[in-house]
């Protein structure tokens, strides 16, 4: 059991393995917050003090106890109209416009097995791995209920938190905020760290102190964006790699967001996480309800090594699906920067004979199949294959890459569409634009109203009727722009549209997934512009980003590696100099970067010269050696990509037993300095041998005083060490 209440103070506690959770729905039916970090027994009611505070307000049923205020008190659920003045995870307007709203516990229930959340994603549990508390909140004048649930896997360090507002009045409502992750803590000096970027350079590691102000990340863009990932961590000062407390956020959700960390007056700390406020007023009529998408939270007090671990195996474990959740994705060679639009069907199969002989399992066809799309300028929408540019049908032509031994997979965008297509020429007002306006056009092209379902289905039909005629094994999902015309024509309140597109999304990876359940997904957007816990759910891998430049990846992996498992980080081997760079690094160091990934190619195999080509043969053989140990094993950060000299990081089996290193260097000087490396999660009163060089070190010795990198001249220079823990002392 990991849920206990504690019936006499109405105490909720959650227990897992290494955490312990706790609030406690006080005398009035407030659920004030006590507790969150490493596992104790016992109840903490007492850490609350009471004072009269001027100018922070009363509830009037505390009569003339002016000790008791919303304004102070840590809380599980704030929301505006308790007189608590911080940014609360509620704001409701009544019909009559005004922010009246006040909560108090109704019920609650403790089941096993986790929640789920109809038309979202959400992270999954048997009954006899998770359990799930349900608490409802009623507002007794309004009707307004707010149901709050928390899903527990002990077995991770993971509770799960989602809330679900429910208009059980008589007049309708609007939800202005609405969050679903909630931490507040009475004291303490923290640091925030984010994951910002761009285009091509996503999930750069920001760390600021929390302090007085708010601190807000997010994105209204309609995807959860390259800007800012849908991912915090609250470490308490100090906190590094392997000490110290810290806390983690994930919202399992693809859309826009919002994420902020305050102090408050009385040097309080108080970070929220959920759907954003900007552009959102989401209207509830008598009945209906709101589901909040779910934050994923986890926290460790042995540093931010093992929080991300926890959420690595949540994610790969309890949040991705199908039948390549666990089994080994396919090596595959991606045509885009091997041709970009610049491709007939005999490019392709010329792609899928260089395949063959080097042993990588599939091609992938990508952008520029379909309509008559030569350029980035036209044709979205039209998703008929250009039989005239291929040659062929797509049947024929999978047939023909399939007679070779290779596996073949196609890019699909469905969420857009281009002005230049009979789609949009038959259906103008299918796409978001703002009647009267002219719209912003990202990419050339306009997004499609998926909040409305004869859209969907329309593209829906259209897909099948390519994916039912030709042998498609793998789907690349994309998403090209972000989202600005905000104005559906089947909705009068533009300020759900947002919300509801992104359930249209989740409906149609929904069905298609339950359709073709043996096709493997990529999420795409712009390489990592949707790289979030909620596409997790449909596609079990995503393009991590558009930048396959091996030096910007392993910064870019580096900050994808604080949430995501590696086994969904799409990475390839692309051509030198690279189209995003112009960089040029050796073919070891690119293979390298990308083992920390899915691994495949991004070029024109038939340019590799036979050296090369003995290069890549080797190199995926390795992935396949090292496969089970990269993607389920432990993974360490070894350094800081950003300030050190050298990337460097190891995958080590959870018991132990093997590990393989990975260092790439970034600086190298005349008369060069020696790096040491410190390995981790060795057994260190085990020996290790190198495989390679058949030298045997001992587990201790490499974690405590590490060892020496070779030095050698050349920019960029990697290292790959396997190290096979001993059976018998030698
Ligand atoms: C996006 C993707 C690329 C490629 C192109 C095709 O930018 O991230 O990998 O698929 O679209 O247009």
């Amino acid at each position: 059991m990991s849920i206990h209440f504690q019936k006499e103070k109405r105490i909720f506690t959650i227990h897992t393995k290494h955490t312990t959770y706790q609030f406690m729905a006080d005398p009035y039916g407030f659920l004030i917050h006590l507790y969150y970090g490493e596992k104790t027994e016992g109840t903490m009611d007492y850490l609350l003090t009471y004072m009269d505070r001027g100018f922070s307000g009363n509830p009037y049923d505390a009569g003339e106890d002016r000790t008791y205020s919303l304004d102070a008190l840590p809380q599980e659920f704030p929301f505006m109209g308790s007189g608590d003045f911080r940014s609360t995870a509620l704001i409701v307007r009544n019909e009559d416009q005004t922010y009246g709203c006040d909560l108090r516990y109704k019920s609650h229930q403790i089941y096993d097995g986790k929640y789920s959340l109809q038309g979202l994603p959400a992270v999954y549990g048997e009954e006899n791995q998770a359990q799930t508390l349900q608490i409802d909140l009623e507002d007794a004048v309004s009707g307004l209920t707010v149901t709050l649930y928390y899903g527990v896997l002990p077995q991770y360090d993971i509770i799960t938190r989602s809330t679900v507002i429910t208009n059980g009045g008589n007049e309708r409502i609007y939800v202005e905020k609405a969050d679903s992750g909630v931490l507040d803590f009475v004291y303490g000096d923290y640091d925030l760290m984010t994951f910002y970027g761009r285009h091509a350079m996503e999930r750069n590691v920001s760390r600021t102190p929390v302090d007085h102000g708010r601190l807000c990340i997010g994105s209204w863009r309609g995807a959860s964006s390259h800007q800012y990932n849908p991912a915090m961590i609250l470490a308490q000062k100090g906190t590094d790699e392997d000490h110290g407390l810290c806390y983690g956020m994930a919202l399992v959700y693809s859309g826009s967001f919002s994420g902020e960390a305050m102090k408050d007056q009385y040097n309080q700390t108080r970070v929220l996480m959920g759907l954003p406020f900007e552009q959102m007023a989401y209207p509830l009529d008598p009945g209906q309800k709101l589901i909040v998408p779910e934050t994923v939270m986890s926290s460790s007090s042995r540093g931010l090594a093992a929080l991300s671990r926890n959420f690595h195996k949540c994610f790969r474990r309890h949040l991705c699906r199908g039948k390549y959740q666990m089994s080994p994705r396919p090596v595959l060679v991606n045509s885009w920067e091997a041709a970009y639009f610049d491709f007939t069907g005999e490019t392709i199969l010329k792609l899928a004979r260089d395949a063959a002989g080097l042993g990588i399992d599939m091609v992938v066809l990508d952008d520029g199949w379909f309509g008559k799309r030569n350029d980035d300028n036209t044709s979205l929408g039209d998703w008929q294959v250009n039989e005239e540019k291929l040659g062929c049908s797509m049947g024929e032509l999978a047939d023909q890459v399939n007679a070779l031994g290779v596996k073949f997979g196609l890019w699909i965008e469905p969420e857009m569409v281009s002005e230049d297509s009979d789609l949009y020429r038959a259906h103008p007002d299918w796409a978001l634009k703002v009647p009267g306006r002219r719209p912003v056009r990202g990419r050339n092209q306009l997004v499609l109203d998926f909040s409305r379902a004869e859209v969907r289905d329309h593209v829906f039909r259209q897909i099948c009727q390519v994916l039912d005629h030709a042998h498609i094994e793998y789907i690349k999902w994309d998403m090209n722009r972000s989202i600005c015309d905000i104005y559906s024509e089947a909705s009068k309140d533009q300020g759900r549209v947002l919300y509801d597109y992104m359930l249209g999304v989740y409906d149609f990876l929904e069905k298609l997934t339950s359709r073709y359940p043996d096709i493997l997904l990529e999420g795409c957007c712009g390489g990592g512009g949707r790289f979030d816990p909620g596409m997790l759910y449909y596609t079990p891998q995503i393009w991590c980003s558009d930048n396959t430049d091996a030096i910007d990846r392993t910064r870019i992996q580096y900050g994808t590696s604080f949430f995501y498992p590696v086994s969904c980080v799409g990475a390839h081997v692309s051509a030198v100099p690279n189209h995003q760079t112009g960089r040029s690094v050796s073919m070891e160091t690119r293979a390298i970067a990308a083992m920390a990934g899915t691994f495949g190619y991004e070029l024109d195999l038939g340019q590799l010269s036979d050296e090369e080509r003995e290069e890549v043969r080797c190199h995926v053989q390795n992935y396949r050696k090292y496969y089970r140990l990269i993607a389920d094993g432990d993974y360490y950060r070894l350094s800081d990509p950003f300030h050190d000299p050298l990337a460097a990081w190891a995958f080590v089996a959870e018991d132990g037993s093997e590990a393989l290193v990975s260092a790439i260097m970034l600086e190298i000087h005349g008369n060069m300095t020696v790096n040491y490396l410190k390995l981790k999660g060795l057994d260190p009163s085990a020996l290790y041998k190198d495989t390679h060089s058949g030298r045997i070190y001992s587990g201790g010795a490499l974690m405590y005083a590490g060892f020496p990198l070779p030095v050698k001249n050349g920019e960029y220079r990697a290292f790959q060490i396997h190290l096979e823990m001993q059976q018998e002392v030698e």
